[in-house]
């Protein structure tokens, strides 16, 4: 198993996540993070540090999380690591929570480190 970002981090990407993570496994998209899941040791401490409840475990797979663990798996290859917490994005008390930010995430990388 492992532990994957959804949706609600999109246009948050408050990065509270990263500096708990044991083996540094989160890496930089332009409005979004995620988990790497052949690095995650499925620890869970990121779980609860997440504003946004954005981080779930890949249990009960259903269309949605199967979804997002194929985007986790993809962007964790092409993105930059982050170890670090950076400012959250501009208006990320307003995105926290909103609905249908799936289609609104980027595939581009973040800035590096
Ligand atoms: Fe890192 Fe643990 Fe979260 Fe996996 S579950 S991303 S190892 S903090
Ligand atoms: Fe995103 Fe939550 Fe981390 S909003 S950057 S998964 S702390």
């Amino acid at each position: 198993m492992t532990y994957i970002v959804n949706e609600k981090c999109v246009n948050c990407r408050f990065t509270d996540c990263v500096e708990v993570c044991p083996v540094d496994c989160f890496y930089l998209g332009e409005n979004t993070i995620v988990i790497h899941p052949d690095e995650c040791i499925d620890c869970g401490v990121c779980e609860p540090e997440c504003p946004a409840e954005a981080i779930v475990p890949d249990t009960d797979m259903n269309d949605e999380l199967q979804y997002w663990l194929d985007f986790n798996t993809k962007y964790s290859q092409e993105w930059p690591n982050i170890t670090e917490k950076i400012d959250p994005l501009p208006d990320a008390d307003d995105w926290n929570g909103k609905d249908g930010k799936k289609d609104l995430v980027s595939t581009q990388p973040g800035p590096e480190e």
